[in-house]
């Protein structure tokens, strides 16, 4: 029986979140240790369009015709149909999969929006570029996630790091040396559309600083760009502790993250910050190779449980 099996992977922002819905840089890595996936078989028997759907992660099984209209994956479907102009989708069963924390500012939403578009648009032969890729998963992203940035979908579809801009676009980064980066999620879920709203309502009342903070960020992303090009991991991670100050700044920290923080810091980090949405989820920090295990075991005693080890790596000739 013909199937097909998709991966999209997780991703973490290292510099420039919630500035980058104001439009300006940020930069985003690939987790591919961490990945959602889509398999789909086709179900000999079977009308067009009889479709079910299994998330077995969270117990879901239900049929295309019982989804609400507005459910994500029945707009997954009418997104493909559309892109292949198509009436009808083949019978098939969808499972989805995932091992990304939810409400972890990993990008859980996108990684599942990424596999699903990939997973549909290739089991009926459609072929998409990354670009039309991370498109019609932003589509679907903004069904259910307010108004994303558009980063997120990004770097998951092209699955490597990159500086992305919501005006300007994006490229990709080629880093100078290694980077040992260590993420550690705080075990509290944080809601990203609930952040990014909260920024919202605060911009609105005092743009001015607000501008300023997001100016700021623009141009660490900026100085963390050239750190990373450069192979100075020292500064970036000077980068990576000023921008959360900044987070913590515009309110999206909690005492959890900033403790997280402070611990990766005294225990050799070159820098720390949250990353994602923020108001729970997850704190990244670049360490020495040599203490990054130091780092995870002072977390561990803090009682962080859930630790991932992650390396950007260098990028020859570039
Ligand atoms: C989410 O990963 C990063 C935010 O900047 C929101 C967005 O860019 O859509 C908080």
């Amino acid at each position: 029986m013909p199937a097909i099996s998709v991966r999209a992977p997780a991703k973490s922002i290292l510099v420039g979140e919630h500035a980058v819905v104001y439009n300006r840089p940020a930069i985003a890595f690939p987790i591919n240790q961490l990945q959602a996936k889509t398999t789909i078989t086709a179900k000999v028997i079977g009308n067009p369009d009889e479709i079910e759907f299994h998330a077995p992660d969270i117990n879901f099984h239900e049929k295309f015709s019982d989804l609400p209209k507005d459910h994500p994956y029945k707009i997954a479907v009418s997104i493909i149909k559309k892109e292949a102009r198509i009436d009808h989708y083949p019978s098939c069963s969808v499972q989805i999969n995932s091992k990304i924390p939810i409400a972890s500012g990993m990008g859980s939403s996108a990684a599942i929006a990424v596999a699903i578009i990939k997973g549909l648009s290739q089991f009926i032969g459609l072929s998409l570029s990354k670009q039309r890729l991370a498109d019609l998963a932003y589509q679907l992203e903004l069904h259910y996630h307010g108004t994303p940035s558009g980063i997120d979908n990004t770097v998951i579809a092209f699955n490597q790091p990159i500086l992305f801009n919501k005006e300007k676009g994006f490229h990709a980064i080629f880093p100078k040396s290694d980077l040992t980066i260590l993420i550690a999620n705080s075990g509290i879920q944080g809601n990203t559309k609930e952040a990014v709203l909260e920024v919202r309502a605060k911009w609105k009342i005092e743009q001015k600083k607000y501008e300023a903070i997001f100016d700021r960020i623009g141009q660490l992303v900026l100085n963390a760009e050239i750190a990373i090009n450069t192979g100075d991991a020292i500064n970036l991670g000077k980068i990576m502790s000023e921008n959360h100050q900044l987070l913590t700044e515009i309110g999206v920290s909690i005492p959890q993250l900033d403790t997280m923080v402070e611990i990766a810091l005294s225990s050799g980090a070159f820098g720390a910050k949250l990353s994602g949405g923020g108001l729970g989820g997850n704190m990244i920090a670049l360490a020495p190779p040599e203490l990054i295990e130091k780092v995870a075991e002072n977390l561990r005693k803090a009682g962080i449980q859930q630790i991932f080890f992650e390396k950007i790596y260098k990028v020859e000739n570039e």
